[in-house]
């Protein structure tokens, strides 16, 4: 996650305007496509339904997280981030009396298999790595198909955008956030994402809002849905064709809220911009091509800036 800008939360959404949905069972591809295409260029955000991914995986891997969360401290100290680390992997939490945001997160990448570190994923509850080892399975190969969607969006091969965030070695990573009841603070921030897209489940409490034509917009709670957003480097890759979304997430004043974007970037080193079937005299890049690496630097500088 990068912090945008310090946004104050507005006044509860009274707008309704509903973020696309889109259903993946539709027997027309070609719908299918229409559909993933013209929300990532309208909002860079939609809503998957009927995606493949077993409703009850996804309420185990629910399960996992909440009991790991709901852990006394002492037990989540074996995959704490250690203090001095460098690393964004383990687990994080912060008095929020001390920060304007709420931040109780776990991070720990879930692919390629090189990338993992057991260290930070968790043993109890017993069967987490289990559970998410499937969700593992199922959320890498929705990406692809969604990813594949994008590519052919842009006139290019199905595999084209998934190449360029490294194929295979594409890094997925799983953030898990728990924002326990509050009346007064934020929980994420507004940012868009550095990833390259970030493939969200949430419990049943919402609090995901989007900006969209100079309004934040409700999420609206769908059960078993995967909310899809469209993060800084597809929208750099696609020449600004598709929209990374500005999103932030809002506390509920009773019950805990809980979500589990996982976040698919490009290796660190691959230089990413504006791919070159898509620019030319009369398409000129409309931005630069960066190390992901470079990118996420110069980001985080200008966000300690502003
Ligand atoms: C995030 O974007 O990091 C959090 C979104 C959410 O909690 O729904
Ligand atoms: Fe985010």
């Amino acid at each position: 996650m990068n912090v945008e800008r310090d946004q104050h939360i507005s006044p509860p959404c009274l707008l309704t305007k509903k973020i696309p949905i889109v259903d993946l069972s539709d027997p027309s591809d070609e719908l299918v496509a229409h559909a993933v295409v013209k929300a990532s260029e309208e909002w860079g955000i939609f809503q998957l339904v009927n995606h493949g991914i077993p409703a009850e995986l996804m309420r185990r891997l629910q399960e996992v997280g909440r009991q790991f969360f709901e852990l006394p401290a002492s037990e989540k100290e074996s995959v704490t981030r250690p203090a001095d680390s460098q690393d964004i992997e383990g687990f994080f939490s912060k008095d929020p009396k001390k920060l304007k945001a709420w931040d109780d997160h776990l991070i720990h990448n879930i692919w390629p298999p090189s990338s993992i570190n057991y260290r930070y994923w968790p043993n109890n509850p017993s069967d987490y790595r289990e559970v998410t080892k499937e969700y593992t399975r199922n959320v890498t190969n929705l990406t692809e198909k969604i990813v594949g969607y994008l590519s052919k969006g842009l006139g290019l091969r199905r595999e084209a955008l998934q190449e360029c965030l490294g194929g295979d070695k594409a890094q997925y990573v799983m953030r898990i956030n728990y924002y326990p009841p509050s009346d007064s603070a934020i929980g994420a921030p507004a940012h868009t994402d550095f990833c390259g897209l970030a493939l969200l489940v949430s419990n049943e409490v919402p609090g995901l809002q989007v900006f969209k034509d100079d309004h934040w917009f409700d999420v609206e709670y769908i059960n078993s849905a995967v909310i899809v957003l469209i993060g800084d480097q597809i929208m750099r890759m696609s020449n600004g064709k598709y929209k990374n979304v500005l999103h932030r997430s809002i506390m509920d004043g009773k019950k805990t809220r809980m979500s589990w974007p996982v976040l698919v970037e490009p290796k660190r080193g691959l230089v990413v911009g504006p791919l070159p079937e898509l620019t030319g005299d009369e398409n000129p890049p409309k931005f630069e091509s960066l190390t992901f690496q470079d990118y996420v630097y110069r980001k985080i500088i200008k966000v300690l800036r502003d």
